[in-house]
């Protein structure tokens, strides 16, 4: 039987990974399921771990789910590792978010300054997590959703030196579900390639003759915002920049390529009261009351509130995948292996990958045009300077992170909000 450990297993997505995992029970004979969480969260963690086991006892398998603080009892000898916490929990998103936004720049999750304090929190964390899994379950594999998923691969892979490590995000999943209903069509029917990194991905789609359907469905990425997650708002792209491109973007593109109508947007619902921080904290609240009905014995539909919704399809998958060497694909974050050429070979990319025995085969994309070339190594260079940071505490480093991300107004105001951030999550920053 296989051991799964699930660190930051208080959170409210656990519902949603115990649904995958029931889902694929019969290709995926799991034995123990072990949900690792910190005192801050114990409270969150005996909720959802009481709701996983009822999930796994109203079904005929017998699988049992173990809560426990302890992360190192929890790591022995396990099969996969899946990661999903959130150092300084809601509370430090809502700081991530609100101080660019009170310095009129964009406060998100995984973008501009909010972005890479969360990985500023993350990475020290991460450090210890592998240092024991090395001593505990030298084998395993590391499945990471915890964000900036892209980011946090990378240094787990190039920087820890963990291989058997694979970053996951939802959005390519939503991307594909979205095209097969605007087309109509089966999975079966369609074709996807994907290249970039970590909400920062453009793809193409084509038929199974091979035919490039691109162009078609370019014309429809501003209808009900298709392809966009739940925690975005997604204002109008101009669509001849893409039939130029000839490239369907990510939702997280918004940001990039309409600066100005997102950031006058995240503003706005700053102003009235609520970041997206602030909204899921009331969506948890409420989520936990369920969850804590002991009649409840499967995912309640209100987790699709959520923006990460069918994260559990790319996580389950992917551990199904590799235990079953099922050589399909799937879009995820692994060494580029010169999958795209103008990175370098050992940066961490999300691209079309056969994932199997041996973890992920990059797909090759190819020579990029200057559009998109530009655009990653401008990104991937500010991610290469956001861990440095992080694994040095280095201030300069810091700031020059900030200086190039394009979400943060270089100048004095760049400099006020990083010293505002340093201070707010200080408690969670042993490195500065
Ligand atoms: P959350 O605030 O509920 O945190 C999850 C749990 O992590 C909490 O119970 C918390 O106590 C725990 N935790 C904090 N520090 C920990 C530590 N050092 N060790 C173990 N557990 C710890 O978060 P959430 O909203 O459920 O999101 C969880 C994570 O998943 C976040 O990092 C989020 O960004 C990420 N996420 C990723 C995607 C994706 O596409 N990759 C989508 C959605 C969410
Ligand atoms: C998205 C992304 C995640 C993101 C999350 C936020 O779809 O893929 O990486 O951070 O969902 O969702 P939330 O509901 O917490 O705002
Ligand atoms: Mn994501
Ligand atoms: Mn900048």
């Amino acid at each position: 039987g296989i051991k799964i450990v699930t660190i930051g297993g208080g959170s409210s997505y656990t519902p949603e990974l115990m649904e995958g995992f029931i889902k694929r029970y019969e290709e995926l004979p799991i034995r123990e399921i072990w949900l690792v969480d910190i005192e801050e969260g114990s409270k969150k963690l005996k909720i959802v771990g009481e709701l996983a086991q009822r999930m796994w006892n109203a079904t005929s398998y017998k699988v049992k789910v173990y809560t426990t603080l302890n992360r190192r009892e929890a790591l022995k000898d396990a099969d996969f590792v899946t990661t999903q916490f959130r150092v300084g929990l809601l509370d430090a998103r809502v700081k991530d978010e609100r101080i660019p936004l009170r310095h009129g720049m964009l406060g998100q999750e995984t973008n501009g300054a909010g972005g890479i304090f969360k990985a500023f929190r993350t990475i020290p964390v991460m450090k210890e997590i592998v240092a024991d899994m090395r001593e505990l379950c030298p084998d395993a594999w590391l499945i990471n959703f915890t964000n900036p998923s892209g980011i946090i691969t990378e240094t787990v892979i190039k920087h820890f030196g963990w291989k058997k490590c694979i970053g996951l995000c939802n959005i390519p999943i939503i991307s594909m579900m979205s095209e097969l209903e605007v087309l109509h069509k089966k999975a079966e029917e369609l074709d996807f390639q994907f290249f970039g990194l970590n909400h920062f991905h453009w793809h193409k789609t084509f038929d199974k003759r091979g035919n490039d359907l691109t162009h078609e469905l370019i014309e429809h990425i501003n209808e009900k915002g298709v392809g966009t997650p739940a925690n975005i708002y997604r204002a109008d792209f101009p669509i001849e920049l893409h039939h130029t491109m000839n490239l369907l973007p990510c939702a997280y593109h918004s940001y990039y390529y309409m600066q100005k109508e997102m950031l006058e947007h995240c503003l706005q619902e700053f102003r009235e009261g609520g970041t997206r921080a602030e909204q899921m904290k009331e969506v948890e609240e409420s989520l936990f009351a369920l969850y804590k009905n002991t009649d409840l014995s499967k995912k309640p539909e209100e987790l699709s509130k959520r923006g990460g919704a069918y994260y559990s399809d790319a996580a389950c998958e992917c551990i199904s995948a590799i235990y079953n060497d099922k050589k399909i694909h799937m879009v995820v974050s692994t060494e580029n292996k010169g999958a795209i050429p103008c990175l370098a070979t050992d940066s961490v990319v999300e691209v079309s990958s056969i994932i199997s025995a041996r973890g992920a085969q990059p797909l090759a994309w190819g020579k990029l045009r200057s559009g998109q070339k530009g655009w990653l190594q401008i990104m991937k260079a500010m991610e290469e300077c956001t861990i440095e940071a992080a694994l040095t505490g280095n201030y300069g480093l810091a700031l020059e992170a900030f200086t190039m991300n394009p979400l943060i107004e270089s100048g004095w105001g760049a400099r006020e909000v990083l010293d505002e951030l340093l201070i707010a999550h200080e408690k969670y920053l042993p490195q500065f």
